[in-house]
């Protein structure tokens, strides 16, 4: 979803192209998320303090509409903070006019960009319009602008700082966010505020850091305006002006030795891939930090005066590198994250299976491993392609376990609000560690004290900060926004949990021997799928290409793969396609099987093949001509049979083979279908929004 950036300099000679370019590829990074419109603002010339540039469309237009216009880009600047942002349309349509940033006024005395959503913005926005504030889009951020021009206006003195007014806005809010301010009245600096919505700060500078992490800074509590509860403006109380008593603590990590200033780059992004090209170096903010970055430094400070939370923000290194989140001779992101799986898998395992004693240890999960095995219950609870992943591993938690298994679907989870109690434990499932209904899902599990681990790819993400303990699926990230290599790897994280949960069974040694002896050959086997490309190409091209819905059907642990397959033709693809559980034929789906409706039928061998055969005999006496996904050396069908043929693994593992020729199978009716694969329309690679 929505996507910022933001990029400030202090004491380096930036020349307007340079800013503007580094803006706009920022914002190529963040496009994988998923946007339907693009802006820029930043520092103007005379008479002209912000300039805003914004189009509806790709980044690449928006880079266009900067280069075609009159603006002299030679101008440079020693210092300077701009801001960038991708917009997914929630309130208003795409349009320039709804593209962020947003001003307060004609005069942009305020910019603000978001990402996230303000539900009480009617409210606001109907108070400031009663006060002579006037509006010009249709957006929930724009009254946030407008908002802090009014907390401006409202101080007779003109002495808040930055902070101080931000502070008093956030306060006004209710909803999720990110958000990046600027404003004429602090030339060169910028705020930032986060709650709910993710946004990380990455660090440049010649020298090395003194320390590796920034104080939080300690402010009384200013007190909340009050603005939709009182009536007139003389009513308002205004919050403090700055030379309040606020305890300022210098920020150790941009002291110098000499106490001289020196030359230092921040970039700001709602995620790592747009600040992992210039530095490695970054700092998460936590729920309702505020930000200030102003000469040079970051101050850091808290909404609210003593809420528990750390006294520090850690300055981390980051691991990823930039050939990661590169196409490199793939022609689509989805097409290279298909391909890296061989790797992926090995890197969730690496470290953590022991091919030659035959265990498991997941360090994360070390600590807990008493706690998780004297549990009730274990609940899984996850969106998506997430979402199937733990689908795809009940049955193994419940075989290695035996202890009750709820999968729930977190949006789903949250309508009924389920019961959760102490002893239950919760694994919270999550490529990209932010999605909105599932971090919901674990907060109201936190209050219920319920223990929360997290299975995330995404390090600093939300999830993985709050969750009690768990997992990083590793698999590298993940651009684009149909989830395939996250998936394998996901699988295989809960795989690998339910061996580690059930180490002290020995009544399970033998299978989880044979578990770990599959996932040793899990990497060659996805690479010999991976050589049907071409066939599945042709598959795709001669049989499917022009069908407007499809089945898949399946059984067992077949059951998500049938699911998780249909997601990505959907998806990608746009063309209808249902996952459905083969023992639920006669209960229904039978009656839309004729010679015209495309079957996939997946019939690897396992206890359920008796049954899904039965299937096949079905779908073929009402003249449907299945294409059916079987192992390497099932000779029980005939030449007229349309085989993909994949090889066998241990029951809990097929999954993990089987969905690849559905994944490239999907792929390559994208391609051809003339979809933009890897920003499939509607869709957002980060749901951070219910
Ligand atoms: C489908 C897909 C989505 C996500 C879902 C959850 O290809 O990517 O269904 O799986 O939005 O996202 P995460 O895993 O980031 O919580």
């Amino acid at each position: 979803m929505c996507g910022i950036f933001a990029y400030c300099s202090y004491l380096q000679e930036r020349d307007r192209k340079y800013i503007t370019d580094v803006l706009t590829q920022g914002l190529s990074r963040l496009e994988y998320r998923g946007y339907d419109s693009a802006g820029i603002g930043i520092d103007g010339d005379e008479g002209e303090p912000f300039m805003l540039f914004k189009e509806v469309g790709k980044v690449a237009q928006l880079r266009k509409l900067i280069s075609e216009s009159k603006v002299d880009m030679t101008r440079s600047f020693v210092t300077q903070t701009s801001m960038a942002h991708t917009r997914w349309a929630t309130h208003g349509q795409p349009s320039r006019g709804n593209c962020h940033p947003h001003r307060s006024d004609n005069k942009n005395e305020f910019i603000v960009v978001h990402n996230g959503i303000i539900t009480n913005y009617k409210e606001l926005k109907l108070v400031l319009e009663k006060r002579g504030y006037h509006f010009e889009t249709e957006t929930d951020t724009e009254a946030v602008a407008v908002l802090c021009k009014y907390v401006w206006d409202s101080q007779p003195t003109k002495r808040l700082t930055f902070t101080t007014l931000i502070k008093a806005v956030i306060k006004e809010l209710e909803g999720s966010f990110a958000f990046l301010f600027k404003s004429v009245h602090f030339p060169s600096e910028i705020v930032l505020a986060r709650r709910g919505s993710p946004l990380l700060i990455g660090v440049k500078t010649d020298k090395k850091l003194k320390v590796d992490f920034v104080d939080v800074e300690i402010a009384p509590d200013s007190d909340k305006l009050d603005l939709l509860n009182r009536e007139t403006a003389s009513m308002l109380s205004v919050p403090a002006a700055s030379n309040s008593n606020i305890r300022r603590t210098q920020s150790r990590a941009f002291l110098s030795d000499d106490g001289m200033p020196q030359p230092i780059e921040f970039f700001i992004a709602s995620d790592a891939s747009a600040v992992v090209e210039h530095t490695k170096r970054v700092l998460y903010l936590e729920d309702d930090d505020i930000a200030h970055i102003a000469d040079g430094e970051l101050h850091i400070h808290r909404l609210r005066k003593d809420d528990g939370m750390s006294s520090v923000r850690a300055i981390e290194t980051l691991e990823i590198e930039l050939a990661e989140i590169m196409k490199g001779q793939f022609d689509h992101f989805m097409q290279k994250e298909i391909y890296e799986q061989p790797e992926s898998v090995v890197n969730t395992m690496r470290g953590r299976v022991n091919f030659d004693t035959r265990t498991i240890n997941l360090g994360g999960l070390k600590s807990y491993l008493n706690v998780i095995r004297r549990c009730r219950r274990i609940c899984f609870i996850a969106c998506g392609t997430s979402y199937h992943s733990c689908v795809a591993t009940r049955a193994i938690f419940e075989e290695l376990t035996e202890v009750p298994i709820n999968v729930e679907l977190a949006s789903d989870f949250l309508d009924r609000r389920c019961p959760i109690f102490r002893d239950d434990v919760c694994v919270f499932v999550s490529q990209s560690g932010e999605t909105a209904d599932t971090i919901l899902s674990m907060r109201y599990c936190l209050e219920r004290g319920a223990l929360c681990l997290g299975v995330v790819n995404t390090v600093g993400s939300t999830i993985s900060r709050e969750s009690h303990c768990g997992v990083h699926i590793n698999a590298g990230p993940e651009i684009g926004v149909a989830s395939t290599k996250a998936y394998t790897s996901q699988y295989i994280a809960l795989i690998m949990m339910a061996v580690q949960f059930s180490d002290d069974r020995l009544s399970k040694q033998e299978r989880r021997r044979s578990i770990i002896d599959g996932l040793h050959d899990l990497p060659s086997q996805i690479s010999r799928v991976l050589k049907q490309d071409k066939a599945l190409q042709q598959l795709a091209r001669d049989t499917l290409a022009k069908e407007k819905s499809l089945l898949i059907m399946g059984r067992g642990y077949q059951f998500a793969t049938c699911l998780e397959g249909a997601l990505k033709i959907k998806e990608v693809a746009y063309c209808h396609c249902e996952g459905i559980l083969a023992g639920e034929l006669k209960h229904g789906p039978l009656a839309l099987i004729d010679e015209h409706l495309p079957v996939i039928l997946i019939m690897t061998q396992d206890s359920l093949y008796p049954k899904v055969q039965s299937a096949l005999q079905q779908v073929k006496a009402r003249k449907g001509q299945p294409i059916v996904i079987c192992n390497d050396d099932d000779d029980g069908f005939s030449a007229d049979d349309r085989l993909i043929r994949v090889p066998k693994t241990v029951d809990c593992l097929q999954g993990l083979v089987n969905i690849i020729p559905l994944q490239l199978l999907s792929y390559h009716l994208a391609v051809m279908n003339g979809v933009d694969v890897d920003f499939p329309r509607n869709l957002a690679k980060s749901v951070t929004t219910e």
